[in-house]
């Protein structure tokens, strides 16, 4: 299997993905590509290059605020601070946990990108809202922290995404 990761079109079979978590599939079915086109969400899937229109996994991401203590930092930070939202990230379920680590590959893909944000514009972490904690156990192993608002709302620091990023 050859993977790459491709933005979101039209060409792309949203309506038979299932990762496990039906609100995940429907909102790729329905919403991913409406929320684009406003410009209000990007979202990003995984292909095999062989068979580039099934969708492997996806994440999405959107600009955002968060309060300040929401995302500690050593520096202090104003009340209100820019933030990237990973918004959702699934992996097919037949490919969850077989080794092929496709749910890193995405994650990892993810982070890129919100170096790159970060650094043509501005954020100061990358927030994810995970949808229980068996999905923020999965964040906390990348270096995620919990938020000291909610436990369930995890950030990493810009720091540690670039540090991620230029990982060998
Ligand atoms: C969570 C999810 C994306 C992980 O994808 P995956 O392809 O199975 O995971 P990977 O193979 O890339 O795993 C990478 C590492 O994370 C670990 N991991 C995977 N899922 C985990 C979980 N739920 N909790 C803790 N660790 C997890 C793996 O054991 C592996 O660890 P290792 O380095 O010690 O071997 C996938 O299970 C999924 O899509 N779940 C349903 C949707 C969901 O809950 N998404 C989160 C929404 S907020």
């Amino acid at each position: 299997m050859q993977v790459q990761v491709q933005l979101l079109t039209s060409a792309h079979d949203r309506a038979n993905f299932r990762c496990g978590e039906v609100d995940l599939d429907r909102w790729l079915e329905t919403q991913a590509l409406q929320q684009q086109s406003k410009n209000t969400s990007r979202t990003f899937v995984l292909v095999d290059e062989a068979n580039p229109e099934a969708v492997l996994g996806f994440y999405a991401l959107t600009i955002s605020q968060a309060d300040g203590t929401a995302v500690p930092s050593k520096r202090s930070l104003p009340q209100v601070v820019p933030v990237i939202r990973l918004g959702r990230l699934a992996i097919r379920e037949d490919l969850q946990g077989k080794g092929f680590r496709l749910g890193e590959i995405l994650l990892l893909n993810a982070i890129e990108r919100v170096v790159e944000v970060s650094n043509l514009g501005s954020g100061v972490a990358l927030v994810v809202d995970a949808k229980h904690d068996k999905a923020a156990s999965f964040y906390r192993k990348y270096g995620f922290r919990a938020s000291p608002d909610s436990p369930l709302m995890l950030y990493l620091p810009i720091s540690v995404c670039r540090e991620l990023v230029m990982a060998p």
